[in-house]
Parts: structure tokens; C-alpha cells; sequence
């Protein structure tokens, strides 16, 4: 999608590069060169702004990449001890700066909204994690989060984080399988969740798919103990018991709608839990090493993968991406619109803000509710001076017109970001132009869940930037860009993103799976960190981001597996075959369009593409509802067997020129697809 013809060069903002810690390329490029040949010299004078209980005993920085010299691993700091709980909260209430607020917390509706203190945050995370500990949730141990986007969330994983205990947080939008897959890979015997949520005009109600979910991970022979509930929309002056009715709420959370089951002892209200618990907790001193957190994401092969991310390393690289990338400065209002249960939301709406001392808001809500003119509403609310976004939902606001935007005062905006696909030029153009009023820096930040942090990614106040282009290197990451046999290609040139040694953030193995670590990333070229992605160098030495070259597709931001796809469909009765590839999207930058096999005696009906939908719907969750389903009587395969994604990929889009097929076992059902594509493809 990104187009490296473009060649207009947009230089800093004025007004950010005047109080900008890195003001020039030249400044960049000392730092950067040092960041990388002597990483301990870069990052322990960073770590010096930190608490640490005791120093490094080991070496500063250890690590093999190159799974021909044996088992991967990283390891930063090895010895020292710290609590990134403490650092990100009780550091800054020690250094006065407990009145400053940590969160300003918008509602879905217009008229909700709060706010939370240093010291008030401090006093909720010790108050939980005296819960926790009341349960007898101990450092080591998993505890899965499943909650939207409020306060309690980060007073949730915090709890988690000052005790050692690894949170694994599954986002919002996943459905009753996903959450209990995620349940049982991981062992959590606690799990912390909300009654509900509006999210624009949709009430979700959390808890009843928590219920089914634990169902069936104790039919699966997994028990979770404990089930926390966060009263979020249920009114404060009853508990609903069993099947019980409760009264419409007539304030600004309205639930009327909303019915939760109660299943005691197992279930427990949050309030309940933390009324008599004691507001002090001293932390739990850990090894730069020990783990803070897991993250499910999408694997190529199907199943989910743990990302695992440890203690110092992710603090460092968290806090410091997140002061270079967005210039952050302590007058600033930061907003990140991700929800927490994606890591964008981990890394820039938690940790990396709240290590830094941030005023954040937290926006509970959609971009289009309850109109288009939401976030630009927000901005003037709180006067965000950091905002940080995905390019869908500028896409997506883009189609609205502008008048949604200009409407509101945007004078405070200094940085606007992207995350989590290619942004494609005209949404630059449109996000620099309208949003941004042609006096911001438009930062796009290039990173995974595996990396932590922003990888490649402009530098506010110094880096001139190419509509589409994520620029260079963040310190510390050393960017290659391989051919297929393994070169690396130097200057102006395309192929596969790798990086070449490690930085603090980057994942450390995937959780119970070390194998699964080493074959996923360090096994196609030996000696690298595999990204999945392509992407392009061009002649100004600027990287491009192409997209995944593996079988993920990128739909709104959000990496999805077509295998997992596939698996659904194919769970079915009606379907013997499925095969999924990406297709081009206008607003959620890419799509899914599935190719599915009937078993004799099923015939393709509107009746059955619902259910299909559903199927998907059920397995993974609404936001990977598929967008076109087609009938395929056959799949081309090579004479090996194997599916040809190339093809189906062409067909998808109704280009005929598919290109050499001599490996096709049976051509004639490439024409059967094509005249069986949808009429809306
Ligand atoms: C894609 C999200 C182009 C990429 C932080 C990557 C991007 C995947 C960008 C990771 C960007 C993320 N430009 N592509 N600025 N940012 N991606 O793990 O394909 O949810 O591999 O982490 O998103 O998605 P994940």
C-alpha cells in the first residue's frame, strides 16, 4: 500500500522540534550509532531514572540470535532488581508528583467520565493486589484479564506487575472459545473481568461469556477458581443473584438489557473484595529477567502464541519509545486510542506513559459514537497535545468529512501517530492536512507484540517523513532487509524485515513454547529476529512496510491468522475445505475472503453463508467476521497438494492474470472460481 513514488518530504513541526530532545538527523544518528555499538553504555545510563532494589550481576546484555549456536535467549540487566509497579507509580508519589493525574477516563457516553490520580492509583493497586494475595495468587502464577476500557483495567495489571504474578490479558472482543483457549494455555486459575460494557451503541456483557468460557475450560479439565467482577454497568444498590431481574438504571450507564448469572463462591464482586483490603503493599522485588506479562497473538500455523515479555528490558524500551516517539514532555496530554488488551494498549496506554509520570486519557468508547466527531471531541475536551491512532479508524473517520473534525478545537495537537498497518498516503495526507492542520508531526510507528515497542518509527522533532513511510530505526534495533536465499540487501532494494540483534523490549520466548519461539523467528534465516513482514528500503535509506509475507492478514489493525480462520470454517458440517486470503480493503485496510469446499449433499445458501459468518464469529470473535465467503467446488493445488494462496489471492480480487500455473494439478477449477466470486468482490 505504500506508494514510494510519493515524493513529497514533510520536515518536523516547528513547535515540536523547538523543545524536541533530538532536534536533528545528525543528533539521531549520534545517539543511534551509539545505541547500538555499545548498547550497555546507551541503555544503563537510561536506566539510571529508575528504582532498582539492586544492580546488574551478571552481564549487562546477553543473548544468542543464532539458533546454529544453540538455544535463542536475551537477557538484559541479569541480576538487578526492580518492580515496574513501583517504577510506574510509587516512584513518582515519592517524588511529589502524586496529585498529577495519571487518567482522565472518558466514557462511551458523552456525559461519563472520571479521573484518577498517582496517589489514588497507588492506593487502588495496593488495595487489589492485597486481594490478589488474599487468594493466594503468587509471584509466578497466570492471571487472565478480560475487561474494557476502564480504569480498573490498569489497576488490574498493575496489582499484577507489583507482586511478580504474569497478567495475561485477552481483549474485550474475543469470544467464549478464544477466551477459554487463552484460559487454559496459559493455567489462569484467576480471572478478572467486568459485568459489561457499551461500546457505542452495543452492550457487550462480559460476564456471561466469561460464564460459558469457564464452562469450558472445567469441561476441558481446567479449573478457574476465582472470577472477579468489576460493577461497571450493573447499579450500584442490588447484586443480582441467579436468574434475578434488576431494575433499569436511569444514570448515564443505562443496562437495562444487561442480565448476569452469579455463581458463588466461585464468583466475587471487586468492591466487596477490596473494602476491607489494606492500601499498603510493598512490592515485590524481581530479577530483571522474571516475566511481567503474556500476550496472545495470531500464529501462521493456527493456534495462538504467548508473546512473553520480562521485567527491566521492557521497562526501559516501554518508557523509552514512548518519551522519543512522542517527544512526551510533562505538560503533555497523551491519548492513545487502543484498547488495553491489545499490546499497543500495554505498551502505550499503560506502561510506557505511567513510567514516564504521563497525563493519559483513557477512552472507553468507539471513533463513531455518538457521532463521527468523537475523538476530535476528546481532544478538545482535554486539550491532547500526543495523539496516537490506527489507520483504519482515519480511513474510516476520513469518509465522514471534514467537518467532524474542524468543528473542534485542535490548537493543542503537536504529535498525531499511527499504529498497526501500513498507512496508506492519502490517509497521511488527510490525518497531516485536516487532523493535524498541517502544523503536527505525523509519527507512524512500526512494531509487534513480539518487539514491545516501536521498532522503526519517525523521531517527532527530527526525522523528515515520507507519507507512508515508518522511516528508521528506533535505538538500540538494528534493521536488515533480506532476499529470499538469505543476503541482505544493501541501499535502495525490497524483501524480508529481520533484525539483527536485540533491543531491551523485544519478546524473550513465547510462553511455554520455546520451540514454537525459535522455529517462528530465528529458524527461516539463522542469526536474525524474522518480523513477518516485507518491506522496502528506498534510495534515502527510509524503511517502507509492506505487509505480512506469511499467512496473517491485517484486518483494521488487527493480525489474524488464516489458518485460524480456516480451522473454523472447516469445524462446520457442511464444509470439507477452506482456504483463506487477504483482500484489499478500503477502510479496514485488508479483508478476509474465504474459499470454502462443501461436503456432498450441502448446497451454498444465503442460510449457510450466515452460519459460516457466525462459525467464525463464535470461534475467534465479531472483529473477524469474514467479509467474503465464496463456494469452491475444487481449491488449485500444486501436484504436491499444496494450496496455491498465490492464485486464490488473484481470483479474490477478479485479476485474471494469475500468473504460472505449470505446478497446477487440475486448472480447470481456477475458471469454476471465477465465475462463482460474489457480485460485491
Ligand atoms: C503490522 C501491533 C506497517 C505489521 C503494534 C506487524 C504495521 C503487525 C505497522 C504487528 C506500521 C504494525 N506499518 N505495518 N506502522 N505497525 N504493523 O502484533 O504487519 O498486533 O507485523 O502489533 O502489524 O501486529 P501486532
Amino acid at each position: 500500500m505504500a506508494e514510494n513514488h510519493h515524493s513529497n518530504i514533510f520536515p518536523p513541526a516547528e513547535s515540536v522540534k523547538n523543545e524536541a530532545y533530538v532536534k536533528s538527523m545528525e543528533q539521531y544518528s549520534e545517539m543511534y550509532q551509539k545505541s547500538i555499538s555499545d548498547p550497555e553504555g546507551f541503555w544503563s545510563k537510561i536506566a539510571e531514572q529508575f528504582y532498582w532494589e539492586s544492580g546488574t550481576t551478571g552481564k549487562f546484555l546477553d543473548y544468542n540470535f543464532d539458533v546454529r549456536n544453540g538455544p535463542i535467549y536475551i537477557k538484559w540487566m541479569e541480576g538487578a532488581k526492580t518492580n515496574l509497579c513501583y517504577n510506574a507509580v510509587d516512584r513518582h508519589v515519592a517524588n511529589n508528583l502524586g496529585d498529577r493525574v495519571a487518567f482522565y477516563w472518558e466514557g462511551n457516553s458523552l456525559d461519563d467520565d472520571g479521573q484518577i490520580t498517582f496517589n489514588e492509583l497507588k492506593e487502588r493497586v495496593c488495595k487489589f493486589a492485597n486481594v490478589l494475595k488474599s487468594l493466594g495468587v503468587v509471584k509466578g502464577d497466570r492471571v487472565a484479564i478480560y475487561m474494557p476500557m476502564i480504569i480498573d483495567i490498569t489497576v488490574a495489571m498493575l496489582a499484577c506487575a507489583r507482586l511478580g504474578i504474569i497478567h495475561s490479558i485477552v481483549f474485550g472482543g474475543f469470544s467464549v472459545e478464544s477466551l477459554s483457549e487463552r484460559l487454559i494455555g496459559a493455567q489462569c486459575s484467576v480471572l478478572v473481568t467486568a459485568d459489561g460494557v457499551w461500546r457505542g451503541t452495543k452492550l457487550l456483557n462480559l460476564k456471561d461469556i466469561v460464564d460459558n468460557a469457564v464452562l469450558k475450560c472445567e469441561a476441558a479439565g481446567h479449573t478457574v477458581e476465582h472470577v472477579i467482577v468489576c460493577r461497571h454497568l450493573l447499579p450500584s444498590d442490588e447484586v443480582v443473584v441467579g436468574e434475578g431481574e434488576e431494575e433499569p438504571r436511569p444514570a448515564v450507564r443505562p443496562c437495562r438489557q444487561l442480565r448476569i448469572k452469579w455463581h458463588a463462591p466461585r464468583d466475587k464482586w471487586w468492591h466487596e473484595l477490596v473494602e476491607g483490603a489494606s492500601a499498603e503493599c510493598p512490592p515485590v522485588w524481581l530479577d530483571a529477567e522474571d516475566p511481567l506479562f503474556m500476550l496472545y497473538t495470531s500464529g501462521s500455523t493456527g493456534k495462538p502464541k504467548g508473546v512473553l515479555h520480562t521485567q527491566a528490558g521492557y521497562m526501559l524500551y516501554s518508557s523509552t519509545t514512548f518519551k522519543y516517539d512522542f517527544d512526551y514532555h510533562p505538560d503533555d496530554i497523551f491519548w492513545c486510542t487502543a484498547d488495553v488488551g491489545w499490546i499497543t494498549g500495554h505498551t502505550y496506554v499503560t506502561y510506557g506513559p505511567l513510567l514516564n509520570a504521563a497525563t493519559s486519557v483513557m477512552f472507553e468508547g468507539v471513533p463513531t459514537y455518538p457521532d463521527p466527531g468523537r475523538f476530535w471531541r476528546i481532544v478538545e475536551k482535554y486539550k491532547v497535545s500526543k495523539f496516537y491512532t490506527a489507520p483504519t479508524a482515519i480511513r474510516s473517520l476520513m469518509g465522514f468529512g471534514d467537518e467532524h473534525v474542524v468543528k473542534y478545537n485542535r490548537d493543542s495537537l503537536k504529535v498525531i501517530a499511527t499504529v498497526g498497518e501500513p498507512i496508506n498516503p492519502e490517509a497521511w495526507l488527510w490525518y497531516y492536512n485536516v487532523v493535524g492542520n498541517k502544523k503536527c508531526t505525523v509519527v507512524d510507528t512500526f512494531w509487534q507484540t513480539e518487539t514491545g515497542g516501536h521498532v522503526i518509527s519517525p523521531l517527532p522533532g527530527a526525522t523528515p517523513t515520507k507519507p507512508g513511510s515508518a522511516t528508521f530505526p528506533f535505538f538500540g534495533v538494528v534493521p536488515v532487509i533480506l532476499n529470499e536465499d538469505g543476503t541482505e540487501v544493501q541501499g535502495d532494494g525490497e524483501g524480508y524485515i529481520v533484525f539483527k540483534q536485540p533491543w531491551p523490549g523485544i519478546m524473550r520466548t513465547v510462553y511455554g513454547n520455546q520451540q514454537r519461539f525459535e522455529t517462528t523467528y530465528f529458524k527461516k534465516f539463522p542469526g536474525y529476529y524474522t518480523t513477518g513482514d516485507g518491506g522496502r528500503r528506498d534510495k534515502d535509506g527510509y524503511i517502507w512496510v509492506t505487509g505480512r509475507i506469511d499467512d496473517m492478514v491485517n484486518v483494521s489493525a488487527h493480525l489474524l491468522s488464516t489458518a485460524e480462520i480456516e480451522s473454523a470454517l472447516v469445524e462446520h458440517k457442511a464444509v470439507t475445505e477452506a482456504a483463506v486470503v487477504s483482500h484489499p480493503h478500503r477502510i479496514k485496510g485488508e479483508c478476509t475472503y474465504c474459499f470454502v469446499t462443501l461436503k456432498q449433499g450441502f448446497t451454498f445458501t444465503a442460510d449457510l453463508l450466515h452460519e459460516l459468518r457466525a462459525q467464525v464469529r463464535t470461534k475467534i470473535g465479531p472483529f473477524a467476521s469474514p467479509d467474503f465467503i465464496q463456494e469452491a467446488p475444487g481449491l488449485p493445488k500444486t501436484r504436491s497438494g499444496k494450496i496455491m494462496r498465490r492464485v486464490l489471492r488473484k481470483i479474490a480480487v477478479g485479476d485474471k492474470d494469475i500468473g504460472d500455473v505449470s505446478t497446477m494439478a487440475d486448472e480447470t477449477v481456477v475458471d469454476k472460481l471465477f465465475q462463482l466470486r460474489p457480485a460485491d468482490a
